[in-house]
């Protein structure tokens, strides 16, 4: 792809993101900017999902992970719940032969059995005919919420405890990291959110310990291609330090 970011396996300095997670925000205010129902702005939501899945795969980018549904996201109103769940069974089904032909694996994240039944059906199928897609995986975060996640490792965790299968001294960060729904995953190396809000809005708590974190005030619907690789050239440009001191530091500089 023609973009002059640097490319690299791993996500050291200079290297690409391995994980790139999203927030997905600012459609309803879209929708409001030009007097439309927020449906409108949803749908075209979906537009900009289809072409970042696509310029993720492009780039090499390995996980992208999208804030598509959250726990708290239940408590809208019941007609923009459901056109929420139509859409993403458009999109799921719409885009099942494109992630085959792109090698890309589909993961779902959140609370899969709260989905509509049809839903679930249609995730399922492509689960199953992307699970063996090796370039990039499509994390979609559905009915997400950290706490939920931290509260249910905890539970599974304490149950480990109860049954004497496991010693208090024997939960660890990584024992915890293990039983939370990205057991199988890095940490996101960098979180984006778009619309300008300056929150996680229980998103990733635990795993964006580490995460660089970008804001745009770009409404989800109107970011693109372009602004995606601006920000990933502005992540080549970060230093992580993961708490320890900086190497320019150490070199003397
Ligand atoms: C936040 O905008 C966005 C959502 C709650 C849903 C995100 C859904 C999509 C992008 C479309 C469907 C998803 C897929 C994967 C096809 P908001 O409604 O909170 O916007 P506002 O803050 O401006 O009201």
């Amino acid at each position: 792809m023609k973009s002059d970011l640097i490319q690299g396996e791993s996500s050291g300095p200079k290297m690409l993101p391995t994980h790139v997670a999203i927030i997905m925000d600012g459609n309803g205010r879209w929708a409001k900017k030009r007097l439309m129902n927020r449906i409108k702005g949803h749908e075209q939501g979906s537009t900009t999902v289809r072409s970042i899945v696509t310029a993720s795969r492009e780039i090499g980018i390995k996980i992208l992970t999208l804030y598509a549904f959250s726990t708290e996201n239940w408590a809208r109103p019941e007609s923009e719940v459901k056109a929420l769940m139509e859409l993403l069974k458009k999109f799921i089904v719409a885009e099942r032969e494109e992630l085959k032909k792109n090698n890309i694996r589909l993961n779902i994240i959140g609370q899969k059995h709260r989905l509509p039944p049809d839903v679930r059906q249609e995730i399922d199928t492509t689960l199953e005919l992307t699970a063996h897609n090796e370039e990039m995986i499509l994390n979609l975060a559905l009915s997400y919420g950290s706490r939920e996640e931290l509260t249910r490792a905890m539970q599974k965790i304490a149950a480990k405890i109860a049954s004497k299968d496991l010693g208090p001294d024997e939960i660890t960060e990584s024992l915890i990291s293990s039983h939370l729904y990205t057991s199988t995953m890095p940490d996101p190396d960098l979180i984006i959110r778009t619309s300008g809000e300056y929150r996680l809005s229980n998103f990733l708590l635990w795993q964006a310990a580490y995460s660089e974190i970008y804001i745009t005030d770009t409404l989800w619907p109107d970011f693109t291609r372009d602004e995606f690789i601006e920000i990933l050239k502005n992540f080549q440009t970060r230093e992580r330090r993961f708490g320890k001191v900086s190497c320019n530091t150490l070199n003397g500089g």
